[in-house]
C-alpha cells in the first residue's frame, strides 16, 4: 500500500469532458494478474505553462514494472487524480497509472517550453511516469525528444531502460579497449543482447552464458548474429576444462568485466573466470538466489563488486548527459545504420472497442502469461483511445 503522504502528493490530470481515454492502473499493490485494472477517463485539457500533453504511441512492460506493482521496487509512482470526476481517479480516491517507459507522440505544448513542438517524438527522462496511458500530461523536464527520423516506434518505447543500461555498464566500469574480453549470464535478457550489440561495435570481445534449453541452436545462431563471441550454458560451468577453454580464447588476457543480471551460483562460478582487478556489475536478480563471492577473488585478485542501477544515473547526471546518450543510441538504431537492432517482441493492442472489464481481463491475462515465461521476448503495451 502507499503511504498517505504520498497521496497527499497526488499528480493530476486536467481534464474536460469527453470520454476518450484509457490506462492501466492499480490502486493498491499486489499480483499484477488481480490488481491491474482498466480505466477509461476524458480528454486532457490544453497543457498549462511548461507542460506538455503526449499521446503514448507503444509502452513496454520491463521486468521491474512486475516489482513496482507488487511494492517490492525501490521507485514508486506517484499517484494520479482529477482522471474522472468522481470515483475512481478522482481527488478523493487516486490511483496509480502503470509503466515506465514508453514512446510518446506531443500532442499540445504549453507556454514557456522551448525545444519540443507539436508532432515531436520523445521518452521518459523521469521514473514511473505512468506511460501505460493513452495520454498524459507531463512537465518538459520529465521528456527528452528523439531525433526526427529513422526510428521506429519499437526503439522508441524501449529506448531509455534497457539500451541506456547496457551502454552505461559497458563504459562506466572497465576502460575495455578494441581486442579486450568481457563475460555475461543473462546474455539472452534484452539487456544482454544490447551488450553483445554495443561491445561488438567496439571490438570488445564477449563470452555469453545464457539457461540450458532443449534446442540451444536457434538462439546460439540469434546471440552470433549480434556479435557474441562465444555462448556457454550455466551447465557449462560445471565443467573443469572451462577455465583452460576461456585462457585459449583469450589468448591469456584477463577478463576484466562481468555483468550479472541472475545471481545465485552459476554467478559464483562465473566469476571465478575474471582475471587481476576485475569489476563484478550486477543489474538484476533474475533467478531470485544471494550472490555469494569467495573472500579470495577479493583478496588475491582484487575484484570490486558493484550493483548498477539506471535510475540512479538518470538522477544523478545532468539533462545534457541524458540527451547526449539518448542521441548516442538512437544514431546507432537509425535505419541503415542499426548497429542496435529492435528487440524481438510482441505487441499487445487494447483495441478501440474493448470495455473497460475486456481490458481489465486482457491485461491481467498478459501478466499472468509473462510470469509463466510463455512470451520470451518483450511484450509492449499499445492502448488506443476507447470510442465506447
Ligand atoms: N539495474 C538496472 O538499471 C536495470 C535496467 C534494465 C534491466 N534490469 C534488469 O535486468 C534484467 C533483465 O531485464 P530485461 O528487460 O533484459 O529482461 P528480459 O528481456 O525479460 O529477459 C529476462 C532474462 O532473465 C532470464 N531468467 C528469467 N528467469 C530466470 C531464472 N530463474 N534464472 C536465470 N535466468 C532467468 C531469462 O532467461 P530465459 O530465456 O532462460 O528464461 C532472460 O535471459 C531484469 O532483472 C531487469 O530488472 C536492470
Amino acid at each position: 500500500m502507499f503511504s498517505h503522504s504520498a497521496l497527499r502528493t497526488a499528480r493530476s490530470f486536467s481534464v474536460s469532458a469527453a470520454v476518450s481515454n484509457r490506462c492501466i492502473f492499480y490502486t493498491q499493490n499486489g499480483d499484477p494478474t488481480k490488481v491491474l485494472r482498466s480505466m477509461t477517463f476524458p480528454k486532457l485539457n490544453p497543457p498549462s505553462p511548461n507542460t506538455l500533453n503526449l499521446k503514448f504511441l507503444l509502452a513496454s512492460i520491463n521486468p521491474a514494472d512486475l516489482n513496482t506493482i507488487e511494492g517490492v521496487y525501490p521507485a514508486k509512482p506517484g499517484p494520479t487524480s482529477n482522471l474522472a470526476s468522481n470515483g475512481l481517479g478522482s481527488c478523493e480516491e487516486p490511483v496509480f497509472v502503470g509503466g515506465n517507459e514508453g514512446l510518446a507522440q506531443v500532442t499540445q505544448v504549453g507556454k514557456g517550453v522551448e525545444g519540443i513542438k507539436e508532432g515531436d517524438w520523445v521518452v521518459m527522462d523521469n521514473s514511473q511516469l505512468g506511460t501505460w496511458s493513452t495520454s498524459r500530461n507531463v512537465s518538459f523536464n520529465d521528456v527528452i525528444k528523439l531525433p526526427a527520423s529513422g526510428l521506429t516506434e519499437v526503439h522508441g518505447a524501449t529506448m531509455t531502460v534497457n539500451p541506456t543500461t547496457a551502454y552505461n555498464m559497458l563504459h562506466d566500469f572497465v576502460d575495455l579497449k578494441e581486442g579486450d574480453w568481457m563475460i555475461q549470464n543473462g546474455a539472452n535478457s534484452a539487456v544482454g543482447q544490447l551488450v553483445i550489440q554495443l561491445a561488438r561495435e567496439r571490438g570488445i570481445n564477449n563470452i555469453n552464458f545464457v539457461r540450458s534449453r532443449d534446442d540451444m541452436a536457434p538462439l546460439v545462431e540469434h546471440l552470433e548474429s549480434l556479435g557474441a563471441t562465444k555462448i556457454l550454458t550455466y551447465d557449462d560451468l560445471n565443467d573443469k576444462s572451462l577455465r583452460g577453454k576461456v585462457k585459449e580464447w583469450t589468448g591469456g588476457k584477463d577478463i576484466r568485466l562481468a555483468l550479472n543480471c541472475v545471481g545465485g551460483e552459476p554467478t559464483t562460478s562465473m566469476t571465478k573466470l575474471l582475471g587481476q582487478d576485475a569489476h563484478l556489475v550486477s543489474y538484476g536478480a533474475m533467478s531470485k538466489k544471494p550472490l555469494s563471492l569467495p573472500t579470495s577473488l577479493h583478496i588475491f585478485k582484487n575484484l570490486t563488486s558493484h550493483g548498477f542501477w539506471q535510475t540512479n544515473w538518470t538522477k544523478s547526471h545532468s539533462r545534457g548527459e541524458k540527451e547526449n546518450l539518448i542521441s548516442k543510441l538512437a544514431e546507432m538504431m537509425k535505419e541503415g545504420k542499426a548497429s542496435i537492432k529492435a528487440p524481438e517482441h510482441t505487441i499487445v493492442t487494447i483495441g478501440a472497442t474493448e470495455s473497460d472489464q475486456e481490458a481489465t481481463e486482457k491485461i491481467r491475462g498478459v501478466f499472468a502469461d509473462i510470469s509463466l515465461g510463455k512470451f520470451g521476448k518483450k511484450v509492449l503495451l499499445k492502448l488506443e483511445e476507447t470510442s465506447l
